[in-house]
């Protein structure tokens, strides 16, 4: 359930009218709701309640500060995948002792700032990742506390791009080869290991790949054990689905119970890492319609988003759904359209073919579930400033990124002078 809703014909965010907002900040840009943020994070963590969870917002599927702060806020910690995430995490008011970082591709210098922040958790994912943070941690005269990430070999049944529990997939370590790593690791000085770890995708609509790879880190919880390996922290990483169109995912208490369910008896501390569940229904990202052109049997709706700004329609094939933000006169003509972004790509296009109630230029669109992986990925291609995001809670609305200015843009290039 979201916050965004029609009044008297208007599309609201919480109770802030979506045309005053746009005239107020301008377009394209991203607006998230606190209301449905607070309620997607209760209704998760709730269902742990009664459990030691600790539910890790995985950063990467919105870094804006003033979201992870609102989630920081009810308690929420931190999954991040860089430096820069836990610098963001931190300004937001996470604390370290709530962060966990992943990531295949630590380097040396975002170890020793972990390592210095004292943070909860690494998630280790190869042997020579283990070793460089062993050496760094050494010469800190510090020990990192680690889980290893297992790839449990599990198809998610997911987009192939997002998909990362599999063996062919560059993350994890199959468990064939994690127990001798973890043997291995029982040597190193700096190192310390708390527990195990696994994320086998992401946007999963189907809950038995859960209960598969689950299942398979309990088994390898008693082999580790048996070793004598000291367990204490089962991190299940992120991945549930979020309904974008007609598909129904799971509810998080179906998804809560087989969890609890795979863990129980263990005595560990559970950690999840949900990134899109939280967010991705509680933003969207509103547009202003330039043009109608018709062109052979097409009707291209062109707006002033475009791929640069959400990228997942083009790099994905994912739908989003998008609406009006002012009701259509009921006898607008309903059309097949092709929604199309200004970027001078073929590939620039929100929806193909898509039935809607034909826009006029100058009408407002709103995609819907632009929350998660939206504004983390845009870029300035195109030379197209980043745009604005925006927070609403209630009747208020606040700026929680400034949309980029041309100045930005152009300040951090130079021309060179040859000598
Ligand atoms: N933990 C790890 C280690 C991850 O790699 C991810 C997502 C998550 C947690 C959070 O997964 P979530 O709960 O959000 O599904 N850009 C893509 C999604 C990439 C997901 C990457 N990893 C998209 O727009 O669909």
């Amino acid at each position: 359930m979201d916050h965004f809703h029609y009044k008297n014909g208007v599309y609201h965010a919480e109770d802030v009218n979506l045309v005053k907002l746009a005239e107020k900040i301008g377009t394209p840009f991203y607006c998230y709701s606190t209301a449905t943020l607070t309620r997607h994070y209760s209704v998760f963590s709730g269902h742990f309640a009664d459990v030691d969870a600790k539910i890790c917002f995985a950063v990467k599927s919105n870094s804006n500060v003033g979201v992870l702060n609102t989630l920081g806020k009810l308690g929420c910690g931190a999954d991040v995948v860089s430096e820069g995430e836990i610098r963001l995490a931190m300004a937001a008011g996470i604390k370290p002792q709530d962060i966990v970082f992943s990531g295949v591709g630590k380097t040396a210098s975002e170890m020793a700032f972990a390592l210095d922040q004292d943070i909860f958790q690494f998630n280790v994912e190869s042997e020579p990742e283990v070793d460089l943070l062993n050496q760094v941690a050494i010469s800190k005269d510090k020990k990192a506390r680690i889980a290893v990430r297992v790839n449990p070999d599990v198809d998610p049944k997911t987009h192939a791009k997002i998909s990362t529990g599999q063996k062919e997939s560059k993350f994890g370590i199959p468990m064939t080869a994690a127990l001798p790593l973890y043997r291995h690791i029982e040597s190193l000085r700096g190192i310390d290991v708390q527990g195990v770890s696994v994320h086998i995708g992401s946007q999963l609509i189907n809950l038995e790949p859960f209960a598969q790879a689950f299942a398979r880190v309990r088994a390898f919880v008693g082999e580790l054990r048996a070793e004598g390996c000291t367990i204490n922290t089962l991190d299940l990483g992120g991945g549930l689905g979020i309904p974008y169109g007609q598909e129904e995912p799971p509810m998080p208490d179906m998804y809560a119970q087989i969890a609890k369910r795979e863990m129980q008896g263990l005595g560990c501390k559970i950690l999840f890492e949900p990134g899109r569940v939280l967010v991705g229904n509680a933003g969207i990202l509103v547009s202003r319609v330039i043009y109608i052109k018709k062109s052979g049997s097409r009707i291209f709706v062109i707006v002033d988003a475009a791929m640069n700004d959400l990228i997942r329609p083009t790099l994905y094939g994912a739908y989003h759904d998008i609406v009006p933000v002012v009701t259509p006169a009921g006898d607008a003509p309903t059309e097949l359209v092709d929604v199309v972004g200004p970027v001078c790509e073929t590939g620039d296009i929100f929806a193909e073919q898509r039935l809607l109630k034909v826009p006029a230029p100058g009408d407002l669109v709103a995609f819907r579930s632009a929350g998660a992986y939206g504004a983390v990925m845009a870029s300035t291609y195109n030379a197209r400033p980043l745009i604005a995001e925006v927070m609403v809670n209630g009747t208020q609305s606040a700026v929680v990124r400034e949309r980029q200015t041309y100045e930005d843009l152009i300040s951090r290039d130079t021309i060179p002078t040859w000598k």
